[in-house]
């Protein structure tokens, strides 16, 4: 009989849990036993590791965060960790590992695979910085970040104010550029496209100039210090300015149907492709269709923003 064990690792996402449902499931379904690994890559060096049933994920498709919980390991970036961790796996006779987590956890997986495991990616976090692929945790925290964009212009109309609006996304503005997009913001600042500061300022003037009652900037963390826009566009525009930092709330909250049935789909995908005889691939979805495409091309690949969606934020919010 087969083994196969599940992690999560790296910031969690909304869905994970819906990911190791059906990994699980899958699992006891397709005959293959499975265990899951608490703390991510930590846990895994540590041997915290216990078998699982489909009792093991009952009730759990709807809830954020993830019950076997995760960690940024440090341990299983050194070879010494890796090795312990493989030793741990094989004498339990387990010889294929499901990581579900973002770039940083593919990549550690990836190398993890070069010991002898088979380890199978699943693409989950937020910040849909995954190449080839959307990833689980996107949807729920654009739609978080969307439903703050509306209460905020809702006080923004009321007094006439600007909001800076900061969202998640160190080196990626997919969050900043869909959130934008669907609430209708005036500016979006990513940190792929180097941001026009003047061109932002001027946009909020004729706004003001027309009698528009607010502004809202979406701002990805990392390309301005949110506090240091609000300071020079009050100065600039003369509008009271208010700032809003969305930080760990896009984290957490119920999956939205979007992550939890793309979530099913890669985590039956995962427990397949392992029945079928893959090695060390990740779970892709693109529109309806879910592929395997090898861990190394997602290591080597970089994700970028689609330029059209950035000049659609910039069209539409004249
Ligand atoms: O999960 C990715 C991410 O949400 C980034 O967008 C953010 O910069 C980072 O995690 C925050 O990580 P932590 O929870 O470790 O502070």
């Amino acid at each position: 009989m087969q083994r196969l064990a599940v992690l999560t690792s790296g910031g969690d996402a909304s869905g994970m849990n819906a990911t190791i449902r059906a990994v699980v499931r899958s699992a006891v379904f397709r005959g293959v036993e499975v265990f899951g690994v608490h703390q991510g890559f930590e846990g895994l060096i540590n041997g915290e590791i216990e078998q699982m049933t489909a009792g093991s994920v009952a009730d759990i498709i709807h809830r954020g965060g993830t019950i076997l919980q995760t960690s940024r390991s440090e341990g299983f970036r050194t070879i010494e960790g890796r090795e312990k961790a493989g030793g741990l796996l094989r004498a339990m006779g387990i010889e294929n590992l499901v990581v579900i987590g973002g770039n940083g956890s593919l990549r550690g997986g990836h190398e993890f695979g070069q010991l002898g495991i088979n380890v199978i990616g699943i693409p989950a976090t937020i910040d849909n910085d995954v190449p080839y692929t959307a990833s689980i945790g996107f949807d729920t925290a654009v739609n978080t970040v969307l439903d703050a964009i509306n209460r905020l212009r809702d006080t923004a109309s009321s007094h006439g104010r600007i909001f800076v609006i900061e969202v998640m996304g160190r080196e990626c503005g997919e969050i900043a550029l869909a959130a934008g997009v669907a609430g209708g913001a005036e500016s979006v600042l990513i940190p792929e496209i180097k941001p026009d500061l003047t061109q932002v300022i001027e946009k909020i003037n004729q706004g003001i100039k027309r009698g528009k009652l607010h502004s809202i900037i979406i701002v990805a963390e990392g390309v301005y210090s949110a506090m240091e826009l609000r300071d020079k566009i009050q100065e600039e525009t003369g509008h009271e300015t208010r700032v809003s930092i969305l930080g760990h709330i896009q984290r957490g909250g119920t999956p939205t149907a979007v992550d939890r049935i793309l979530a099913s789909r890669m985590g039956k995908h995962a427990v397949d492709s392992i029945c079928q005889g893959e090695r060390n691939v990740m779970v892709a979805g693109e529109g309806d269709r879910i592929f395997s495409i090898p861990l190394q091309k997602v290591v080597n690949g970089k994700r970028m923003p689609e330029l059209e969606m950035y000049e659609i934020a910039k069209m539409l919010s004249i």
